[in-house]
């Protein structure tokens, strides 16, 4: 693969706690995740992006890291780790890690110095007083004190004390960690609350500090080459979003103006014309982002009369009709496939998973619930161990049970819904029509004929979006209440059956015009 193979790369994101048990325990870990990779394989996917694998007191799902240089032991070793990449390299798959450069654990060794000897905590924000009221992005106070009354700054959550980045230690360690991985073959970096890392009197959200360690970060990917620079940059000024992308900074970028836009015609055509408009110029290949391991999963976010996504109104439990979404879902993983640039797939979505939104209170894991005194439901509702086979929970998530031991296997660490049965990867392997298939198939059409290059806006009624990319091929998406005609040539993919070759309400097609070969 090239040196730029992440300018129109398919990345499919693992939450490896969900993905697949491999020693029976309930969480998911490297062993299911390597039994599990032809799955992948044959799914299309060019690169795999895991969440936090380091070990964690997991008060935040792994991104409160106790060690950057090691493997939480729940999922593996380090060996494992190893031998994963290697595998997924046989494959031709690249394998993207999570780094978390905002904050650490409450058990990383350098916060254990800190709280032994007062002399220490320079790396992270100690005061005797809080700074200001800050409040925690998660809900509750930002500030938290320790036995000897001073107190520690945490954007999020109290077990996640945030890194002083004024302070040299902090950078040389960063950087120090990127080669820890880059020297063990990791294919590039999702960088966590990469706008964050700096703080001042007047906040702490993309202050002009982070731009320099990126210029510092990228020097080093370079020196590997061929790696890459993820951003999780949730900004709404496209011109200070696209300074992280500026020639000498990040790759790319997670484009959280997608994944949020409300299932209109109009506001689509916005995010995509505004998403080109602020990349072109600097040459970075735009993302395409449905959902992740944080947000509401599509097909219950595009079944609600509000389809947009935003993190203070998640809009939990409000009505949904799942049909609708899992249509407008169908049809919106093609029109992200087809856009040009990187599309991201979130583990479960090539399934059709819904968001699952009446787990028991008791079981609900994300600080998110907790700190906002259950006023916010969180996030465990799209982290759902995944259903693979079988007729119940759970649904093969586990190893196969070899002896009587074996069977008496732990439940997976968030219940799984009955009505799942229909949704396992086996259920769906066999059925044409099925979402899975619909993944297949675009991915693999979308690696000839889509990816990195240009767009042409194809004149169309104002509730369609429709569009030509470099290999001629259309993409027509009907956001409209009356089936729509489609382009002359032949319909090479639809998210949906066509009504007497006119294209639905909430349906997308690909079509390729008269004479073209593929
Ligand atoms: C990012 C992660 C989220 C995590 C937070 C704090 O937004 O995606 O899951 O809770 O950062 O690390
Ligand atoms: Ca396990």
């Amino acid at each position: 693969m090239s040196q730029t193979w992440w300018r129109g790369a398919a990345i499919y994101q693992v939450y490896l706690r969900s993905f697949a048990d491999g020693n029976g325990d309930g969480i998911g870990d490297l062993a299911g995740l390597r039994s599990r990779l032809t799955y992948l394989k044959d799914l299309g996917v060019d690169a795999i992006w895991l969440n936090p694998w380091y070990p964690s007191p997991m008060a935040d799902g792994g991104y409160d890291v106790a060690d950057y240089r090691d493997i939480e032991p729940v999922f593996g070793t380090l060996e494992e780790a190893e031998a994963f990449i290697a595998e997924a390299h046989e494959l031709d798959i690249k394998v993207i890690i999570d780094v978390v450069p905002n904050h650490s654990s409450t058990e990383s060794a350098w916060f254990k110095e800190a709280l032994a000897d007062r002399r220490a905590r320079d790396r992270f924000w100690f005061r005797d007083e809080p700074d200001n009221d800050w409040r925690s992005i998660f809900g509750g106070p930002a500030w938290t004190q320790v036995a000897d009354g001073q107190w520690y700054l945490h954007l999020f959550a109290p077990e996640q004390p945030d890194f002083n980045w004024d302070n040299p230690d902090v950078h040389r360690e960063f950087e120090d960690v990127l080669r820890f991985w880059f020297d063990r073959g990791v294919d590039g970096f999702r960088i966590d609350s990469a706008a964050l890392l700096f703080k001042s009197a007047d906040g702490y959200e993309d202050l002009d500090g982070v731009h320099d360690v990126y210029r510092r970060w990228r020097e080093v990917a370079d020196e590997y080459g061929g790696r890459v620079l993820i951003g999780e940059v949730w900004l709404p000024d496209q011109e200070r979003f696209a300074r992280y992308l500026r020639p000498d900074e990040l790759h790319t970028a997670f484009n959280f103006d997608f994944l949020s836009c409300p299932w209109e015609p109009a506001a689509l055509r916005r995010v995509i014309d505004l998403t080109l408009a602020t990349h072109t110029p600097i040459g970075a290949p735009p993302t395409w982002v449905l959902s992740n391991h944080d947000v509401t999963r599509p097909v219950t976010r595009y079944g609600r009369a509000d389809t947009a996504f935003e993190h203070g109104g998640r809009l939990h439990g409000a009505p949904s009709d799942l049909e609708l979404g899992y249509r407008r879902a169908r049809a919106a993983a093609l029109l992200a496939m087809a856009l040009p640039g990187s599309v991201y797939v979130y583990q479960g979505e090539e399934l059709g998973l819904p968001e699952v939104e009446d787990l028991p209170d008791e079981v609900r894991q994300d600080p998110m619930y907790a700190r906002s005194g259950g006023t916010n439901p969180g996030r465990d509702g799209c982290r759902v161990p995944l259903p693979w086979s079988g007729d119940g929970p759970p649904f093969g998530f586990g190893p196969v049970p070899r002896t009587d031991a074996e069977a008496g296997a732990a439940a997976p660490w968030l219940p799984q819904p009955e009505s799942w049965r229909k949704l396992t990867a086996e259920a769906q392997a066999g059925d044409l029509g099925s979402m899975l298939n619909l993944y297949r198939s675009g991915l693999a059409l979308r690696r000839d004929l889509l990816g990195d290059g240009t767009l042409t806006w194809l004149p169309s009624a104002a509730d369609v979006l429709a569009f030509t990319r470099d290999s001629g091929l259309a993409c027509v998406t009907n956001l409209g209440r009356t089936p729509a005609p489609l382009p002359p040539g032949r319909v090479v993919l639809s998210s949906g059956p066509l009504d007497e070759g006119e294209l639905p309400p909430d349906t997308t097609a690909w079509v390729l015009p008269p004479g073209s070969e593929a």
